[in-house]
């Protein structure tokens, strides 16, 4: 028999066997009752003709069901006649072609899991991706098997009013004791992950959507009711992601209704059941009062994101598992293109490279590395990675650039349309793209099965006389390494600005490498230009060229790409940075390159075009991200230089911080939208660095933004300058600050999850301190993922200076909290143990107590599948 406990095994994608049955109808009955749930399946199963099983058993798999009865087309099955294990159900002899009914009892109510059938405050709600539809019933719970479903809910009429499952309501009515049901209908085939069912006492808001062809889509938002100021948003963000689906992939909404359901209690951001999305509120619920700009931006995100899936997911979706980047790689691709088309393109590729540089870069480079395409796992809720989904999406992309706008969306519509219905690959993704472009894919595949973030030298040489300018590509391949298809977006930047190729008269090309080393050469270039490499981070990769520092400052002004403007000025910030983090550890008095404020200066006299930019190109390169870029990390150091950095650039800008700061006042009442978003971004950058200037006036206009504020960003970010203000004048005010925030808000769990990310990331000393005493606060509750993201997970990924503070505490309380939160939610576990897996990349002392903890983790018994595969594979 499986036990629990026992070691887990691992799942390799080349063991992958077609399904031996086919199930072509769901019917489920789901009664919720007091105490547990009662599940009734029927199911009509059949042998799969593309399956070479001739066996006669079937296996089914399950988890934490009791099973009353089992039924073969009606007969009831003897106990010798199946088998049970902790995680499957094994029918000795099958027909070929049979109906099977199974009537389980499950505990929504203890299950701590948030997987499967379990309760969120006062709803009933499922989450079946990946594996959780086999808590719910016996089934064959894998995605390539797709299913009519047709699903009745059972319950109390007081307590549940509103029953909801996938498609459409085909009837309800009403029982007796003051029970009613309802069965629920979804057209489309589909595999069990996409299955959901929520039952309470929710309200909704109701809108529309007319689609291309003229058909109303209902858009029902069901949230609780104190929240129902809350949807107007993701409403518009819905419509928005519908209509831009239609217009650049030609992609329309197949259900009658569309609804998206609120719950506090979610393990992730959000699911794209079909027709029946389940968000994090956190994701879905935004009003100016509550919610800052930055989660506007993502509630905007993740809606489009979830319904984009409709098509890149669920019309078509994954044979497997070690296919998941074929969905969510690609539809993050689709809805970070659609932000960017929402506000600012250049904006938007800069958040997704700084995101993709700190943590999928780090990823990457660190144990738990894996390919986009993984040849194996454990438990495969550790695959939900940023390598699947941001580096997916930059492999998606790089298809995209190599092919053009149009040609790529020939073969996403080939693969749409050849793959409707089905559970495809990676491979058939890839296919549709070469089919369209007749294009050769295979030594691109090696960004689908390769781990590791390539690195790409280049350098160059101009021959004046015969007017040409080289470049020098080398890819460093390591050993067993194979090389990968580049495609390098560039131009030639000269005083008088981008210089035209010859061959094209274009100002970009893309240079596409595929040799280990390759040399590309430029004729008719009639001065020595400064190459701009990696236009748009046209590839996600590790570029090497020794720029100056003055070539740096060059690009930063006079670069037509935007994102390379951006990406100069972080460059020319890093390198000073490193050099003053060698000064710090010699002990030496720093310094600030009078080139950066120089830089700076540029910036922040130039019009106010593009504040969002601006405030981009004005903020450091995180300590994240420094530490990412070191060999060998140095907390102290980089925590030091860039406060002194922060410091400086403050007091010796301090009349441009001014002034920007007086500039970007709100006028009038608040508005959401592009330019004011871009002002508050702005002027709240401005206040940073008055701040930590430690300006005369400061601590006034921060207390006053901080009472004035009119909305979250301005409040919030006033606080988060308040917290971290090492000034003794500081601390009672931030003290009496966050009291108030605290009385204000204790009724909006939302923004409580900010009062406490403010707290548990403030850089001033003891901060384990802080963040022990959060935990026992009443507002903390361990069973909520996002709380414990707000608080021990901003505390560990997000305050590298406390988190890692000398005496190896902060590592003994991750440690201590993934054990006890193992017990009872293995995947948050799993996903909080990350910082310690790192524990190779720090200093002797720090990277033994990191090592010490994770050994203990990893020693402690009964530890779930998730958490063992994380640290067995990280020791
Ligand atoms: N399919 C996922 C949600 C999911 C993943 C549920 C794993 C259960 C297990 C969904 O489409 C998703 O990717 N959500 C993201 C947000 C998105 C904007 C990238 C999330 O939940 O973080
Ligand atoms: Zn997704």
């Amino acid at each position: 028999m499986a036990m629990k406990d026992a070691q887990p095994g691992t799942i390799h994608l080349r063991d992958y066997e077609a399904p031996r049955f086919l199930i072509d109808k769901t019917v489920l009955r789901i009664e919720i009752r007091d105490d547990d749930a009662c599940v009734q399946a029927t199911l009509s199963l059949r042998r799969n003709p593309d399956s070479q099983y001739d066996g006669e058993s079937l296996e089914l798999y399950g988890q934490h069901l009791t099973l009353n009865s089992i039924a073969i087309d009606g007969c009831e099955l003897l106990a010798e006649e199946y088998s049970m294990t902790a995680e499957d159900l094994t029918i000795n002899r099958v027909p070929d072609q049979f109906e099977l009914t199974s009537e389980v009892v499950i505990h929504p109510k203890d299950n701590s899991s948030l997987e499967g059938l379990f309760k969120s405050r006062t709803m009933y709600c499922t989450q079946c991706e990946a594996e959780g539809f086999r808590r719910i019933t016996y089934y064959l719970d894998r995605p390539d098997v797709m299913s009519e479903f047709t699903t009745t809910i059972i319950a109390d009429k007081a307590l549940c009013p509103v029953l909801l499952s996938n498609g459409n309501l085909l009837d309800s009515g009403d029982l007796e004791g003051g029970r009613h049901w309802a069965t629920w209908h979804d057209p489309f085939r589909k595999p069990s992950y996409l299955f959901a069912m929520v039952a309470g006492d929710l309200a909704v808001v109701d809108d529309s959507f007319k689609t291309c062809s003229n058909r109303e889509v209902d858009i029902r938002l069901y949230v609780e009711p104190k929240d129902l100021q809350k949807c107007d948003h993701a409403i518009q963000s819905l419509k928005n992601a519908m209509a831009w689906d239609e217009k650049v992939y030609g992609r329309e909404y197949d259900l009658d209704l569309y609804m998206i359901v609120a719950v506090d209690d979610f393990n992730m951001g959000a699911m794209e059941n079909k027709g029946l999305n389940i968000f994090n509120t956190s994701c879905v619920l935004a009003h100016p009062e509550t919610t800052t700009d930055d989660a506007f931006k993502r509630v905007e995100g993740v809606v489009a994101h979830e319904y984009f899936h409709n098509w890149s997911g669920n019309r078509v979706t994954c044979r497997d598992w070690f296919q998941l980047s074929l969905k969510e790689g690609f539809t993050v691709f689709r809805d970070s293109e659609f932000s960017a088309d929402m506000g600012s393109q250049t904006v938007k590729r800069v958040e997704d490279v700084n995101l993709l540089r700190t943590v999928q870069f780090s990823e990457d480079s660190g144990p738990t590395a894996h390919p986009v395409q993984p040849s194996s796992y454990m438990e495969i809720s550790n695959f939900y990675t940023v390598t699947i989904y941001e580096k997916g999406a930059e492999v998606v992309r790089m298809i995209h650039t190599l092919l053009g706008p149009e040609l790529f969306r020939q073969g996403s519509d080939l693969y749409f349309a050849r793959h409707d219905g089905h559970a495809v690959t990676i491979e058939d993704f890839v296919a549709a793209m070469a089919e369209v472009s007749g294009r050769d894919f295979s030594q691109f595949m090696n960004w689908y099965r390769q781990s590791g973030t390539p690195r790409l030298s280049v350098s160059s040489e101009y021959d004046a006389e015969k007017q040409r300018y080289s470049l020098h590509f080398n890819q460093g391949v390591g050993d067993g390494c194979s090389p990968y298809h580049i495609p390098v977006k560039l131009g030639l930047v000269s005083d008088r600005g981008d210089l035209p190729f010859s061959s094209s008269g274009e100002t970009n090309q893309i240079i596409e490498i595929t040799q280990p080393t390759q040399t590309v050469s430029f004729e008719g270039i009639a001065e020595r230009p400064v190459p701009s490499l990696l236009r748009g981070f046209s590839a996600p990769i590790k570029l090497d060229y020794a720029y100056s520092l003055d070539e740096l400052g060059f690009l930063m002004s006079n670069d037509s790409d935007g994102f390379n403007r951006w990406n100069a000025g972080q460059q020319l910030s890093i390198q000073l940075m490193q050099g003053l983090m060698v000064d710090y550890r010699k002990g030496k008095a720093l310094a600030l390159d009078p080139r950066l404020k120089d830089a700076f200066t540029k910036v922040l006299i130039e019009p106010a075009s593009d504040q969002a930019m601006q405030a981009l190109v004005l903020t450091l390169p995180s300590e994240i991200l420094l530490a990412e870029l070191s060999e060998v990390i140095d907390v102290e150091a980089i925590h030091h230089v860039r406060q002194f950095m922060c410091r400086e650039l403050g007091s010796a800008l301090a009349d441009d911080w001014l002034r920007i700061y007086q500039a970007n006042q709100p006028q009038g009442g608040y508005r959401h939208n592009a330019e004011e978003v871009a002002r508050r971004s702005l002027k709240n950058l401005a206040l940073r660095y008055l701040m930590n200037a430690g300006a005369d006036n400061s601590l006034e206009f921060v207390e006053s933004q901080f009472s004035q504020a009119d909305n979250m960003t301005d409040r919030l970010s006033a606080l988060t300058s308040l917290v971290n203000d090492p000034r003794e004048a500081a601390k009672d005010l931030a003290e009496a600050a966050l009291a108030s925030f605290y009385q204000d808000w204790s009724h909006e769990p939302l923004v409580l999850n900010q009062w406490f990310q403010v707290q548990s990331a403030c850089k001033l000393p003891n901060g384990l301190d802080r963040v022990v005493r959060l935990m026992e606060h009443q507002a903390f509750d361990i069973h909520n993922p996002n709380k414990v993201r707000s608080v021990v997970g901003v505390f560990c990924n997000s305050n590298p200076i406390n988190f890692h503070c000398d005496n190896g505490s902060g590592y003994q309380f991750l440690a201590e909290n993934v054990l006890q939160l193992d017990k009872f939610n293995p995947q948050i576990a799993a996903r909080l143990l990350i910082p310690l897996t790192k524990w190779r990349r720090f200093e002797g002392a720090r990277s033994e107590a990191m090592h010490k903890q994770l050994s203990h983790v990893l020693a402690s018994p009964g530890l779930s599948r998730d958490t063992y595969e994380i640290a067995s594979k990280s020791l």
